[in-house]
Parts: structure tokens; sequence; C-alpha cells
């Protein structure tokens, strides 16, 4: 009889999971939580943060702190900022953490292996309690307030506000997109007390950030400052005992959730969500070009980065991948090395960092290749160009490490092959391989339990509780099946409400008609249709672009919609959904109070003093920056205008509009089959009007009038000229080399600065450094040869360290 009733018990546990879950506060001595229990779960006291069992796979679980506001399933979609034993998971039946009487806390897997411990001891007569602080911090602390331990002390990959960053500590990025295991990226205080970024493989280790040719006090560092201290506050900056300081480009707003993470790409973000707001934005980031990264692809390989596709490699000319299943083992020669004859193959604006046989200045093309042959390890030499001093620097490799190709490189490779190698066998085992999208793999634990002695009652417990289960499974099947077919029913009768897998709306044409009163309300016109103003039903107040008829296909749309809904950075206005229906293609954007910059520049009344517009400039940079180098894809906006730049309650810059040129990649950069003339006149750059290559750097020419136009106060599109005797703004004769000449000549002369030139509406507040930086750096912007101008996240790091 007692069998009966404990078997009872155990298959009521297995119904666990479908009573409503009741959460803790605090563990006391003695307690334990299990993943077998749901609902064994400590919640921080407003609800922020949860620790427990997260599911990182089949039946492995992990001791976790996560997010839990806005509510999120775990195993799905919650934001993890810490774990105990991220490179040891436990199985999902009988393990336990334990808070023991001795004052220490263990992990158990399965009730055989202890997988982490706090290693902590209670002082004799007192007790001790776990919790979990508002702040995310998982403590252990005794009844006379010590703090015995806490999560805060050994970070994973990510570091909350509050959270220092000291001598002992280090993040540790994950292995890979959904797999926590520890990966090869770490950040931390170096030797010299700077930190730094390090790619630590499986065969070399290598600094990336600061830029490793830089010395410290170059990159803004300082080596002095031994405590080794960092810390970002909750208003979103971070400052370091080695002078880097960096703030979030939504400083200083409060009631936000902020994360510094190390990713699995190896680039440290600071991401910012509101608290209400679903997806994580990054307000920082420390790489803006993911191919700089080291250790991307391995030996013998080429990174390079791609709209849709992200990173990908690929391996040299002459070599193979050594593992069909991770790049970071790179590629190996099918050659033979001990050949006589060689050749060299070029590789154009392509960089391998490291591993330098030699350092040869002022070589001809001839002696650095003659250089190459002589040496047995050569496997090829960058040949590169040094602007400062107008000649040649060779570099004969012995390795070739961390290559990645760019525009904006200025050096060729030349790899080593033999002559008797047949290059054109090659060209077809060019293979790619997306990297930062890795299939998502069920994971199963792989660990060898020891068998438990079973005796006669526990057989038969087990058997009455397998037949239970195996009702209990079949019903719930069943109510599944049911469920399941009246969902389905439902996206039948819902379609055209599909949420696309980025999980903004697809609206309706009848929705979206009624939310902007048939279109009554115009706000705007221009960038291929018209923008009216709405409110959905949920209140929220949107901005719903119209575009002119188009002849684009709905799969064509949805895969340009998709991309541009992926984008997320504080400076780039949102995209909340869109509407695919017969010939209407409309797009659904967050409304914004200030309207366009052009707006606020023309109108009168001096609502920009000079904070906010060196605030919109750096926005308005960054945003850029972010299309063109990171992120997911790689954008040109092509149409960058006052009128593109929209401005929120608070002045905050969001750039508008992108996207919707043309989504480019390298390939079709090159190809130059970007033939139409995009842009608005006045502030389209020379390439255009010349029929020259379309790259980045004609966002830049544009970024760069736009500043100019904010300083000085003057449109490049209209002059004042005396019409009737009266001065007039009217439109002028289109002359741009003219306008940016004229500004250039003006801001120049430094005597005229206090005069009439500097924008008069600023009254002469201005900061005249700061003022001096952003002018340099727009003049820069503006040069009419292409590669003299700066790259947009280069504008960024100037405007930030004047
Ligand atoms: C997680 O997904 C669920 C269901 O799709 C959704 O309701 C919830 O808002 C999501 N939470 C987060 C933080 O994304
Ligand atoms: C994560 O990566 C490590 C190292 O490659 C591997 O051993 C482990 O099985 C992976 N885990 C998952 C969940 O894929
Ligand atoms: C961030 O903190 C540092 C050091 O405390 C300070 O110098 C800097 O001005 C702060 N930045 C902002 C935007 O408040
Ligand atoms: C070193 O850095 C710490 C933390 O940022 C700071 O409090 C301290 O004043 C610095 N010491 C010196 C000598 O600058
Ligand atoms: C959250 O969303 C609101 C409106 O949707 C937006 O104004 C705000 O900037 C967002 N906050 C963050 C941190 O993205
Ligand atoms: C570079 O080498 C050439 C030929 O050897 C020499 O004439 C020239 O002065 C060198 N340039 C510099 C800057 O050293
Ligand atoms: C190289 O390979 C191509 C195609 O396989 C073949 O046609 C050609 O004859 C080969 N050349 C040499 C030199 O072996």
């Amino acid at each position: 009889m007692g069998s009966l009733y404990l078997s009872l018990v155990l298959s009521l546990m297995l119904l666990a999971p479908l009573r409503p879950s009741a959460a803790y506060l605090r563990l006391n001595q003695g307690s334990h939580l299990s993943p077998e229990n749901p609902s064994d779960v400590l919640i921080s006291p407003g609800g922020t943060f949860s620790a427990g069992f997260y599911p990182l796979g089949l039946n492995a679980y992990a001791f976790a702190v996560w997010f839990s506001k806005p509510t999120c399933w775990p195993g799905h979609n919650c934001t993890l900022v810490w774990m105990a034993n991220r490179d040891h998971p436990v199985n999902g039946r009988r393990s336990k953490l334990l808070l023991k009487e001795t004052g220490n806390v263990v992990l158990t897997d399965a009730a055989q292996f202890n997988v982490w411990a706090t290693d902590t001891a209670a002082k004799s007569k007192l007790t001790t309690y776990l919790q979990l602080a508002e702040s995310g911090n998982l403590f252990l602390r005794d009844s006379e307030g010590t703090i015995l331990w806490q999560s805060f002390d050994s970070p994973t990959d990510t570091l909350l506000p509050q959270q220092p960053l000291s001598r002992f500590t280090l993040l540790i990025s994950s292995r890979a997109k959904g797999n926590y295991s520890s990966g090869f990226y770490k950040f931390f205080f170096d030797d010299d007390n700077v930190l730094r970024l390090l790619f630590d493989g499986h065969e070399t280790s290598s600094f990336y950030w600061p830029h490793p040719w830089l010395v410290s006090w170059e990159a803004g560092r300082s080596t002095f400052n031994s405590s080794r201290h960092a810390m970002i506050d909750s208003l979103g900056n971070f400052s370091s005992s080695d002078d880097l300081i960096f703030w979030s480009s939504d400083y200083g707003r409060s009631r936000i959730q902020r994360r510094l993470t190390l990713g699995y790409d190896g680039n440290l973000r600071l991401y910012s969500r509101g608290e209400r707001n679903e997806t994580w934005v990054v307000s920082w980031q420390a790489m803006s070009q993911p191919c700089m990264i080291h250790g991307v692809c391995g030996e013998n390989s080429l990174c390079s980065y791609a709209p849709n596709t992200g990173r990908t490699c690929s391996c040299l000319q002459g070599y193979n991948q050594k593992k069909s299943t991770d790049w970071s083992y790179g590629c190996e020669p099918e050659f033979d090395k001990n050949g006589k004859d060689f050749t060299f193959i070029p590789l154009p604006n392509a960089e391998f960092y490291g591993d330098d046989l030699n350092y040869l200045p002022n070589k001809t093309f001839k002696e650095c290749e003659t250089e190459c042959l002589q040496s047995v390890n050569c496997k090829g030499f960058q040949y590169k160009f040094r602007d400062s001093v107008g000649f040649y620097d060779c570099f004969p490799k012995a390795l070739l490490r961390n290559g990645h190709q760019t525009p904006n490189f200025n050096g060729d490779i030349y790899i080593k092959l033999p002559k008797s190698y047949n290059i054109s066998d090659t060209k077809k085992k060019h293979f790619h391989e997306i990297l930062d999208c890795p299939k998502s793999n069920t994971f199963l634990l792989e660990r060898s339990y020891a068998k438990r002695q079973e005796n006669g009652t526990v057989k038969f417990m087990l058997w009455f509780v397998s037949v239970l289960g195996g009702v209990e499974i079949i019903s719930i099947l069943l109510v599944w099946l049911l469920l399941y077919r009246a969902s389905q029913d439902k996206n039948v009768a819902k379609e055209g409400y599909v949420l696309v897998a980025t999980g903004f709306k697809r609206f309706t044409f009848d929705e979206l008609k009624k939310a902007t009163r048939n279109f009554h309300e115009e706000i705007g016109r221009g960038g291929g249709g018209t923008v009216y103003k709405g409110m959905l039903s949920d209140g929220r107040v949107i901005a719903v672009k119209r575009l002119n008829d188009s002849n684009q296909g709905e799969a064509e749309f949805l895969a340009e919609v998709n991309t541009i809904g992926k984008l997320n950075h504080m400076n780039l206005i949102e995209m909340w959904g869109f509407c695919a229906e017969k010939k209407h293609r409309l797009l659904v954007y967050e409304y914004m109070e200030h309207g366009s910059l052009a707006d606020v520049l023309s109108s009168s009344s001096s609502e920009l003093d000079w904070q906010k517009k060196y605030n919109i400039a750096l926005g308005t940079a960054r945003g850029l920056a972010y299309l063109h180098d990171e992120c997911l894809e790689w954008v040109l906006h092509c149409d960058v205008k006052p009128q593109n730049i929209l401005l929120d309650t608070a002045y905050n810059p969001k750039v508008s509009d992108f996207g919707l040129s043309k989504l480019l990649d390298r390939g079709k950069l090159y190809d130059s089959s970007f033939s139409r003339i995009r842009g608005t006149r006045g502030y389209m750059a020379p390439e255009w009007v010349f029929n020259q290559p379309i790259t980045s750097k004609v966002d830049v020419y544009s970024y760069g009038v736009v500043v100019l136009e904010m300083v000085t106060g003057k449109s490049p599109l209209k002059g004042i000229q005396l019409v009737d005797g009266v001065e007039r703004e009217v439109e002028m004769e289109y002359r741009p080399r003219r306008w940016v000449k004229e500004s250039e000549k003006e801001l120049n002369s430094m005597e005229s600065w206090r005069g009439e030139i500097v924008d008069p509406m600023l009254e002469g507040n201005y900061e005249k450094q700061k003022m001096e930086n952003l002018v340099g750096v727009a003049l820069e912007c503006v040069k009419e040869d292409r590669d003299a101008r700066p790259t947009m996240s280069q504008v960024v790091e100037r405007l930030l360290h004047s």
C-alpha cells in the first residue's frame, strides 16, 4: 500500500510541469533546487532576474541566472547572464543544487558527480542562505550579513551594471551560437594593466583589441594604474582604470536593462533593452569590422563579410579544409610542400595579420618575391604601400593566419604555390560556409552513469509509474494534438497575419488603411514613397511609408524587409512591420516626435544647441557605421540627407530610409552594376556623377555635407542672393564642389570661426576643440578622392576621442 501511495506521489510529480509555478525568493540551508521541477527557481525581488536550471538541450541543464522580465521561455528565448557549469551540463533527472548545512553550495549531476561548488563554509552557529539580488547578483550570505560567495565575482561572458571587472576576473565568450561552453575569446586586464580582447585558439593566441599595432597610449589607454578595475554604471557609462571610457548611445536613460557581453563571434558589445521592449539593441561595440577579429577562420583561409550570410570562410588556393565541421582548424595544403619551383598567386586588398618572418621596408616587388622564394618557411608575403613614407613594405609570412579581405586595405597578399600545381583544378574546390548562423543542433548529454541497485519493490514501483506515465503521456499527446489542430485551423483562418522569422508584424492593408484614417495625414514624401502618420489599435503612433507602385515580386520584397527588420541599432529607425498585399507595399515605422533634421534646421527657432548638434553628428555616424560594417548585413544607405535623419523626443538621431535603395554585397560593388543614379542633389558623392564604383564612401561624403550644413547653417541647395534688391534665399545652381570649397575656405580660416560662419544661432556656445574636430572630420568626409575619406567607423572613433 505504501508503495502504491509513493508511486502516486511520483506520478503526480510527473504532472508538476503543468502546475502553475511559484518561485522562491531565497534558498535556505539544507534545501535544494532541482531541474525536475520547473518552478524551482529563485527570483530577484523585482522579478528582473531568475536563477535556476536552464535547459541547454535534450536532458542537459546548466544552473544559470537569466533576465526574466519581460517574460521569456527558458531554453527558448531567455538571455543568460551567468552560469555555474557552462562546461559541465547536468542530467535532467536526479540532479540538484543543494545548500548544505555546512554552508557549501554544491551542484550534483544525477546524484553521482559534483560538477560545481562554491567551496564555502559557514562559521559555527551561523545559518546561510542563497539569494538573487535585483542587480542579477546571486549571493550566499550568512546570518551576520557577511557575503560568503557571489556570482558577480565569477562572470561568464556577461558583465551587468555595477558588476566590477577586476584583476581576478575575466569574461570568456561562449563557443558558438546556442552553445554556451567556454569559447575562444577573452576579455580581461593584461599584465600591463590594459583591458584587451584576446583570441585564445587551438594552436595560437593573439590580441586583437585595441589594435595590436598601436601602443597603449595611441589607443588612448594608460598602463600606469595597477588597480585594474572596470565597471559599467546603470546609466550606461563604462569606465576602467586603464582610461578606457565609453558610454552607450542611450546614455543617461534609466529603467533600461543593460549588459556588456563578449559574443561567441569575438566582439564585445553593450546592449540595451527597455523594460517592455523585447529585443536587445547594440548601443556600443568594440569591433566594427567582424573579419578583423582574430581566429575567425583558422590557418590558410580567408574571412569575408557579405550581406545575408554574415562572415564566411574560404580556403586559399591550393589549400583544403582540415575539419569539415569546424573552421577554427583552418585549411591544409594539398600540394607537395617540398617542391622546388614556386610561383605566387596575388590576392588583392587582403591582409594576414601576424606571423611575419621578417619586416623589410622599401622593397621592390621583385626583391620581396626573391626574399620569400629563398626561405623554405615562407608561405607567401604581404606587399603593402605605406602612405606616410611613399614606399612599399615587404612582410614574408611564416604562417597565413587572421586573413581577411577588405576594400579599405591598402595592400596585397601573394601566396606561394608550386609551379607544377594546377590552379584551375583548385578553383572548383573553393568553398564557402556560413559561420555566424550554424544550424541549430540538438544536444544530448553523453556521459555514462552507474546503474542503481534495484530491488523488487522499486522495480514494481517503476513499472507502475511507467504505466501511469504512459497513460499520462498519451493523454497529453491527445490534448496537444487537439490544440495543435485548433491552432492550425486558426493559422489558416488568419493568413496575412503570419509573423516573419524576425518577429515583426505583417499587417493587412485594411489594418493600415484604418490606422492612417485612409492615408489622411501626410508627413513626408520621397525615397520612392509617401509617409503617413497613423495609430495602431494598441495606441502606438506609427509612420507608414507607402511605396510607389513597384514591380518587385513579393518574395523579393519579403527578403529585403526581413533584412531591414533585423537591423537593430539605437540610431536607426525601428521598423515594426510591413504589408505586402496584391500591388500594395507598405512599411511601418516608429513615429518620431521631432520630425526630421531638415525640419529642425529650416525652422527659425533655435531648437538645436551645440551639444544637440554634436550628438546628432555622432549618432548619425554610429547608425551609418552600423549599417556599413557590422550587424547582419552590409547595407549602403545611398541617400543620406537631413530629411532622412529623424529626431526623437530627446533629439537623438535615427537614420531612416536605409535598405530601400538596394542591399549590396561586395561582389556587386566591384561589378559596379549599381549604375542608376541614386541620392539627392547636393548630398551626392562625385562617384555617382563620374560613374565610378560605388562604395560605402558615398554615404561618408553625404554625411560630411550634412555635418557641414549643420555647422555652417547653410544648405548646399540654397544660397542668399539679391533678388529685386532684397536678400532672399533661393535655390542655387548646383555646384557641389564650389559649396564644399567655400565652406572649407571659410572654416579653415580660424579667425572667422567666432564670426558668422559657425551658425549664428549657436551664439558662440560651442566647445572650441570639439568643434574643430567635427569640422576637420566633416571636411575629410567630403574629399573628392573617395580613398581619402575616412570610413564611418573611423568617424565615430574620432568624434568620441575629441
Ligand atoms: C519569448 O517567446 C514568447 C513566445 O514566443 C513571447 O511571448 C515572449 O515575449 C518572448 N520573450 C522574449 C524576452 O523575447
Ligand atoms: C559546444 O562546443 C563544445 C566544443 O566544441 C562541444 O564539445 C560541445 O558538445 C558543444 N555543445 C553543444 C551544446 O553543442
Ligand atoms: C563616465 O565616467 C567617467 C569616469 O567616471 C567620466 O570621466 C565620464 O565623464 C563619464 N561619462 C559620462 C558621459 O558621464
Ligand atoms: C586608478 O583607477 C581607479 C579606478 O578607476 C581610481 O579610483 C584611482 O583613482 C586610479 N588611480 C590613479 C593613481 O589614477
Ligand atoms: C523601446 O521602445 C520604445 C517604443 O517602442 C522606444 O521609444 C525606445 O527607444 C525603445 N528602447 C530601447 C532601449 O530600445
Ligand atoms: C627607397 O629605396 C630607393 C632605392 O633603393 C631609394 O632611392 C630611396 O631613397 C628609398 N626611400 C627611402 C624613403 O628610404
Ligand atoms: C589543369 O586542369 C585542367 C582541368 O582539370 C586541365 O584541362 C588542364 O590540362 C590541367 N593543366 C595541367 C598543366 O595539368
